[in-house]
């Protein structure tokens, strides 16, 4: 096997707070492989965004830092880079693009200088950028790229301006393009048009592509493979196809049974109760437990490792790890399958 383009090793991401340490990445891993999709997926809260900040060292400061961890994108570990070797690295090698647009746009330039921007900083020409930034535009959909330069990001629609951050983030041909729930803004339409964008640019160009989201219907969309991310940790990792023909810890159960019934032929009708702890108290042991149906008393107190190890099929609970006491738990009346 080749080494993956970014390998994610126990990333710790904290903030200090009056109330403590605010654990909001807690031992994070997950590889991303040269051209694929992964997903990392969770409810609001969880740390999604705080690992896609990380990743590029933009979590805010001075509150935010990270605590430990390795992030290697080839054959670098990013946190050991300087600031200015870093700022080589964003925008050209890894891209980001964010839920708003509004937020990432500046709204005193036009899109052609922002464009531009994005790549003189990386050392195009400036009649080279042009010609580029056109090109892009169209590519990602803007039906008259010329005139488009010359708009301010108030005048373009919601959607319009995501094709534009997409613009932006592929000038300089990224490896890796990390999309942090890039369609939550958008009416239902449109996200399936930008969707359907960037897994297009994704074949044309190979990058790979991490994608931040707490909706499954996206992630049975796009993704390859899916890391489902529960209080600050990854629960349970897989292929796409596995994790949705068998979802096995409790919290993704619970986050297919919520979906709409559409998508949930042959499931039951649980909803997940209960809301995700406090960032800066999680639960000893197991941070499901308390909203857990499966619970017994090892849950809370062991904490539960992904297990197995190293395999493709991790699962972050008690209930697949035969050597904790008191496995295997008797199922609850009724059910014959966990
Ligand atoms: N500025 C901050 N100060 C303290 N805690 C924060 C700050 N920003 C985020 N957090 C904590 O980090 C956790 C994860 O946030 P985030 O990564 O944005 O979640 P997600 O993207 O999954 O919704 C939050 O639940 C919150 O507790
Ligand atoms: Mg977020």
């Amino acid at each position: 096997m080749p080494e993956p383009l970014l390998s994610v090793e126990n990333l710790r991401t904290y903030f200090s707070s009056s109330r403590g340490t605010v654990k909001a990445v807690d031992g994070v891993s997950f590889t991303v492989e040269r051209g694929e999709t992964r997903a990392i997926v969770g409810e609001s809260g969880c740390g999604k965004s705080m690992t896609a900040l990380s990743l590029l060292q933009l979590v805010p400061e001075p509150a935010g830092y990270i605590d430990s961890g390795r992030i290697l994108f080839e054959t670098r570990d990013l946190l050991d880079l300087t600031w200015s070797q870093m700022r080589e690295i964003r925008g050209r090698e890894i891209a980001m693009i964010f839920q708003e647009p509004m937020t990432s746009l500046n709204p005193v330039h036009t899109v052609g200088q922002q464009i531009r921007e994005a790549m003189s900083v990386h050392g195009k020409a400036a009649g080279e950028a042009t010609d580029r930034a056109i090109y892009l535009l169209g590519r990602v959909g803007l039906e008259d790229p010329a005139q488009a330069l010359r708009q301010y990001p108030h005048e373009l629609s919601g959607g319009m301006r995501q094709r534009v951050m997409i613009a932006i983030a592929l000038a300089n041909q990224p490896k890796l393009l990390i999309a942090d729930e890039p369609t939550t803004a958008l009416d239902v339409t449109v996200q399936a048009q930008i969707l359907a964008l960037i897994r297009e640019l994704q074949a044309e160009t190979g990058m790979a592509v991490l994608l931040i989201t707490h909706d499954l219907g996206i992630v049975a969309e796009v993704a390859d493979q899916v890391s489902v991310m529960y209080a600050g940790q990854i629960i349970e990792s897989a292929d796409t196809r596995s994790l949705f023909k068998d979802p096995r810890h409790p919290y993704t159960k619970g986050l297919f049974a919520s979906l709409p019934a559409r998508n949930r032929r042959g499931q039951d009708l649980a909803t997940l109760e209960g809301i995700v702890p406090d960032a800066a108290a999680w639960p000893p042991a197991c941070r499901f437990a308390p909203r857990c149906p499966y619970r017994w008393e090892s849950c809370d107190t062991l904490r539960p490792k992904l297990f197995p190890p190293e395999s493709d099929r991790p699962v972050r609970c008690h209930l697949y790890d035969p050597t904790i006491p008191g496995w295997p738990r008797l199922e609850k009346a009724g059910t014959t399958a966990v």
